[in-house]
């Protein structure tokens, strides 16, 4: 059984409520639970962190080494763009990541075209709503 970790970033405690035009009507624990459910017939067990912190966000990449998580699905939200520091720790500890982002980043403000994370990810799933989260773990559990 793989052991796969979602993070999830800034901000993205409160979807459901946060533009919902741009990020869905459901709210981050509605995605998990469906991610859970997309992805019953995967040998996978999901956990989930979400923080506001960059820090935090740093110090649970470094948890998941030292508790041999397989693999890890991120949504850095707005960190993506700009934290080299959690791009670091995604390198330091060579777990496979998915980066993943609901919206299509390509396809908004010019800011978010780049993502700082991608190149030390497996590779990146953007623009597809919540179905980016069961995809990655599906990617994650095939490898
Ligand atoms: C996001 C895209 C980011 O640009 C933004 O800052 C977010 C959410 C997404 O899931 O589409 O917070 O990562």
């Amino acid at each position: 059984m793989k052991k796969i970790l979602i993070i999830n970033g800034p901000n993205l405690n409160f979807l459901g409520k946060r533009e919902p035009e741009v990020y869905g009507s459901e709210t981050l624990s509605d995605i998990i639970e469906y991610t859970k459910k997309e992805t019953a017939a995967l040998d996978a067990e999901i956990s989930d962190f979400q923080s506001n912190c960059e820090g935090e966000i740093i110090d649970a990449l470094y948890r998941a080494y030292d508790e041999g998580v397989d693999g890890i699905v991120i949504n850095a939200g707005a960190y993506s763009h700009y934290s080299i520091a959690i791009r670091d720790a995604i390198s330091a500890i060579k777990i496979p990541c998915v980066e993943v982002h609901l919206s299509n980043i390509h396809a908004r403000e010019e800011f978010r075209h780049n993502s700082v994370i991608s190149a030390v990810c497996q590779g990146m799933i953007c623009g597809f709503g919540k179905q980016v989260y069961p995809l990655g773990v599906r990617v994650l559990c095939e490898k």
